[in-house]
Formats: C-alpha cells, sequence, structure tokens
C-alpha cells in the first residue's frame, strides 16, 4: 500500500500514486469538517461546486445553497461552511449544493481517483477503517489556501498516515511530503490545536467572530462525526 500527500491541489497532477487509488480531500478548515457535520446532522446528499454560477441550477431544482469565499457565508445563501451551524439544526433530508473558497476545488479534482473520500479530524477513525477495508493505495490531498501550503490540513494528513502505519506493515516506503505530513503530527499530536494558532487561515477565521472560533475548536475535535462522505458521479453521499 502506498500513501501520498499532496500538500496543495496545484500539486495534486504529479502526484507517483495514478491507478486504482483513493484520494482523499482534506480541508479542515473548514469545508470538509462541514460536510462531515453536514452528514452528520442528516444531509442526504452535497454536490460540491467549483463555482456560484454553478448553484443557480441547483437552487432552482430545490436543494439548499451553502456558500462561502475568503471565510465568509456569502449572502443570499441558505448556509455557509460552519461545521458547528450544521451541527446546531436538523439537516434530514436536505439535499446541498456548496460551494467554497478551497475545499470543494479539492473535492472535485479528487474526482479521477477510483474512489474519491472527504476526511477531517471530525471523520478520521472511520474514515481510515474505510482505507484499510479498501486496502489500495492513497492520496491524501491536502486543499490549503489558494493553492498554498497549510499547516491544518497537513496534521490531518498526518493523523491518518499514522492511523495506516500499524495496519499496512507493507507500507510502502513514503515521499518526502508524507514524511513531512506525519513528522509534524508526530511534534504537534498532544495538541494540535494549540499547534496551528499560528495558522494563516486560523488568524484568517478569527476576525470572523464567535462561529468561526467555534468552528475552529470544533474542527480540532476527533470523531464528532462518524461518517464516511463518498463522491460518486459528483455527488457525495453515505
Ligand atoms: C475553504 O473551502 O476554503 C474553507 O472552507 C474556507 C473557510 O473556512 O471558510
Amino acid at each position: 500500500m502506498k500513501v501520498e500527500v499532496s500538500l496543495t491541489p496545484a500539486l495534486y497532477p504529479y502526484r507517483t500514486v495514478t491507478e486504482h487509488h483513493v484520494t482523499v480531500a482534506i480541508d479542515l478548515l473548514r469545508a470538509t469538517t462541514a460536510v462531515c457535520a453536514a452528514f452528520q446532522a442528516g444531509c442526504r446528499e452535497v454536490v460540491p461546486l467549483d463555482s456560484l454560477e454553478a448553484l443557480e441550477p441547483y437552487r432552482a431544482q430545490g436543494y439548499a445553497v451553502a456558500a462561502e469565499r475568503g471565510g465568509k457565508k456569502l449572502p443570499g445563501s441558505d448556509y455557509g461552511n460552519s461545521p458547528t451551524e450544521y451541527m446546531s439544526k436538523d439537516m434530514c433530508g436536505v439535499r446541498l449544493a456548496y460551494s467554497t473558497t478551497n475545499g470543494t476545488v479539492s473535492i472535485l479534482r479528487a474526482a479521477d481517483a477510483d474512489l474519491t473520500l472527504v476526511g477531517a479530524f471530525a471523520n478520521i477513525d472511520a474514515l481510515c477503517e474505510r482505507l484499510k477495508e479498501e486496502g489500495r493505495d492513497v492520496v491524501l490531498l491536502c486543499s490549503g489556501w489558494r493553492n498554498d501550503f497549510c499547516l491544518e490540513d497537513t496534521l490531518v494528513a498526518g493523523a491518518i498516515i499514522d492511523r495506516l502505519s500499524p495496519f499496512a506493515s507493507h507500507l510502502s516506503p513514503l515521499g518526502d511530503s508524507a514524511h513531512m505530513a506525519l513528522d509534524l503530527w508526530y511534534l504537534t499530536q498532544n495538541d494540535p490545536y494549540t499547534y496551528c494558532s499560528k495558522a494563516s487561515h486560523v488568524h484568517r477565521l478569527q476576525g470572523f467572530g464567535t462561529q468561526a472560533q467555534a468552528d475552529i475548536e470544533f474542527a480540532f475535535e476527533m470523531n464528532t462525526c462518524p461518517v464516511v462522505p463518498i463522491l460518486k458521479k459528483g455527488v457525495l453521499t453515505l
């Protein structure tokens, strides 16, 4: 089993694992944490979209619209990408059309894998169980921020590799980005939340008030949403 890390969506096309693999799209703050929260709250499906224009046909078909740009919920949308907002609502049966700055872009980029999953700390154990069952090579795609590297997604990647390592006794030698993610996780695993207080997107979100702060704290909690969203034909379901 090979496990590879793409540190940004821009690097994903240069990965070495390209066949018969699972790609996990990771955007801890907050897009993939929010997807897990929406499903945990009962959401039926999430359609990830990379442009705001693409949301409108779904609105016309009765989808609820969830849209964020630059960390802020867009005016006129029903939801944003706040995981704590989803967790506080009854989302039973809701179909979401969802567009965010980075996270939905990387979910869509990951669609070329044989199996595309969504990952965060919120679903990490359920996700790793699924990866073990699959037994295929894995690419961990970190969303970062506008194609730049970010600390928090890299930590999630490192934590996933850490959980897969004992299982994959035949884990192939890791590439440098996977080593770096794993080492960073080992260094910070006792308190990843405090370590990431220096992260640029944490600073960005902290300027947006108390709900964003609650979202940050929620995102660093493990296994709050034991769901494994799967992308099939452009739609995320469980
Ligand atoms: C994204 O997709 O870039 C994020 O979810 C941004 C955010 O935290 O609002």
